[in-house]
């Protein structure tokens, strides 16, 4: 009896032992090594290893072996037409020699894993899922901290940084030290764990990683984050409005350029020889009070909350009879003879927005506090922008002021 069962024991061994060997043989890159190798000649196929390639890039504190399956990427003279066997497009990895940068600094995924789809980072739990395309251009921003001087390379990027002030961001979002804090710190961002982000994703068709969770919320920003009407809720809970993030109408090549731009927000300490710090602009000269007011109307993001040009439209539920963050087209009516008033308004804000009905909560957008983050010219000039609004009414004539 025992000898049966050593013997079916032994038998079982040497069968778990073969399959070890059979499925080794048929791993991911063993097989795209030997389709490419198939491609070269004798004296071509001896310069390339077998076996797992790897970098390891110790100023970076990556291990990558992505070249094991990318095995033309640093050997553009040996590269086919399809992947995994590409040259490198462009002269990147010139500037950014592979033993001192290795793939995932910019491409994200996973640098030790050797199956395609974990080396992608395209499977739950891991965090940084491959930058395809274009959004590579995120992670320019980490070393190369003024992108102006790599716009050739990374347009999407500096487009995506333009947006976000240009929409009026900065009005409800701060990054890095700059902006309001009506809502959420977008700092980090764009290394958000799964975890941690607040939306309502069976509202999301799937992969539901960071990069479609950010385009998805560009595009529809309620749809992640619908609210409670009263009616769902037991009698007595307040109502839970809808994100009071505007739907900005973007563009599918606004969208992703902002994704891009978002993407590339995260802690950034990587060591100095890596990185190129960003130099301080030099200050812009205005034509008149009116062009700097308006400059600094955009600078800030009031647009955020008063629109392109003042004219409002903005959703605040129980914010006065229109639900809306006020225009700012009658300020001059308001206040021209109370500029003292207006000044208060702006430096001190309004927290919170007075309720239209007091039964429901607050609205979410309020005036904020700009207190010393505007100096004093900053403020003269923005209120002659603003009385300049109003000189232009009615609303046809403020058109040329946009
Ligand atoms: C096991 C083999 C294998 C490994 C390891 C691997 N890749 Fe790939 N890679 C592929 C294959 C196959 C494709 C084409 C299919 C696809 O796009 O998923 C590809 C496609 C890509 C593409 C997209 C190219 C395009 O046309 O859009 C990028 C970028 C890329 N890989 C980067 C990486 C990086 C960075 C790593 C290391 C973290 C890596 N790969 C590791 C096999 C591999
Ligand atoms: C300095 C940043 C940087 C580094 C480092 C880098 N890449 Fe790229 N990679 C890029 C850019 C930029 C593109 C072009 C993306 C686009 O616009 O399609 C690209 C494109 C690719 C593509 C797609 C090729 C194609 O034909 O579309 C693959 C595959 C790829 N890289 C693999 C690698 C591998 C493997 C490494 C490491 C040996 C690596 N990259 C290192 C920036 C980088
Ligand atoms: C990990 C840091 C890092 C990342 C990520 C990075 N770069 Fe660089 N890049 C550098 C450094 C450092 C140099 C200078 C290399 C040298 O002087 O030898 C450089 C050089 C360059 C150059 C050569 C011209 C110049 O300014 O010297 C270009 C262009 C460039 N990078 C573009 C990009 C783009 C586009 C991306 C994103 C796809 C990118 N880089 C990502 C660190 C980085
Ligand atoms: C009027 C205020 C307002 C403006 C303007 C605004 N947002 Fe938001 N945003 C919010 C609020 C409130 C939330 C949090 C609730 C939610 O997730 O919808 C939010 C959430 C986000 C989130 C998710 C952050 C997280 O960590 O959950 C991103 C990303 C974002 N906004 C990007 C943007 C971008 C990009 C713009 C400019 C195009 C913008 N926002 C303009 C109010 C605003
Ligand atoms: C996060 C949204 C938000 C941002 C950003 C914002 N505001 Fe407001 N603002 C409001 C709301 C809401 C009110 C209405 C407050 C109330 O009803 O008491 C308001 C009121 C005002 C008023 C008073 C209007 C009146 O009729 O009394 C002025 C003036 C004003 N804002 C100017 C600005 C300027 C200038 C900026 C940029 C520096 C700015 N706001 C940025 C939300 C915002």
């Amino acid at each position: 009896m025992k000898r049966v069962l050593f013997l079916l024991l032994t038998a079982a061994l040497a069968l778990v032992f073969l399959v070890t060997i059979a499925q080794d043989r048929h791993r991911g890159w063993v097989k795209y090594q030997r389709q490419f190798l198939g491609t070269l000649k004798g004296a071509e196929r001896r310069g390339i290893a077998r076996g797992v390639h790897q970098t390891i890039v110790q100023g970076l504190d990556r291990v990558d072996r992505c070249t094991t399956c990318h095995l033309a990427a640093t050997k553009p003279q040996l590269g086919l037409a399809e992947q995994p066997f590409t040259a490198h497009p462009g002269q990147y990895l010139q500037w950014h020699p592979v033993e001192k940068f290795g793939c995932t600094v910019c491409h994200g995924g996973q640098g030790l894993a050797t199956e395609v789809k974990a080396a992608h980072g395209e499977v739950p739990h891991w965090e940084e899922p491959l930058l395809r395309g274009p959004l590579v251009q995120a992670s320019c921003r980490q070393c190369h901290g003024e992108v102006s001087t790599i716009q050739e390379h990374a347009p999407l990027l500096v487009q995506g940084q333009q947006l976000f002030t240009a929409k009026g961001c900065y009005g409800c979002h701060a990054v890095h030290n700059f902006g309001q804090t009506v809502s959420v710190d977008l700092s980090e961002v764009g290394a958000k764990s799964h975890q941690l982000i607040e939306a309502d994703f069976e509202m999301m068709p799937g992969p539901h990683n960071r990069i479609h969770w950010l385009r998805r919320k560009l595009a529809h920003p309620r749809v992640l984050n619908p609210g409670v009407p009263p009616e769902a809720l037991p009698r007595g809970e307040e109502e839970v409005f809808p994100s009071s993030m505007p739907f900005f109408g973007l563009e599918m090549a606004d969208i992703e350029a902002l994704s891009v731009y978002l993407l590339s927000l995260k802690a950034e300490d990587l060591p100095a020889s890596y990185v190129r710090p960003p130099h301080t602009p030099p200050e812009p000269t205005y034509a008149s009070a009116v062009t700097r007011g308006r400059a600094v109307y955009e600078h800030y993001g009031c647009t955020a909350c008063h629109g392109i040009g003042g004219v409002g439209g903005r959703r605040n539920p129980n914010n006065g009879l229109a639900e809306e963050a006020p225009s700012l087209l009658y300020v001059k009516a308001y206040y021209g003879d109370h500029v003292e008033a207006l000044k208060q308004v702006i430096r001190q804000g309004r927290q919170p927005a007075p309720r239209a009905d007091p039964h429901r909560p607050n609205p979410p957008l309020y005036m904020p506090a700009w207190k010393e983050r505007l100096s004093e010219e900053d403020l003269e000039a923005l209120i002659a922008y603003l009385f300049a609004l109003s000189d232009r009414l009615p609303a046809a004539a403020v058109g040329d002021l946009l």
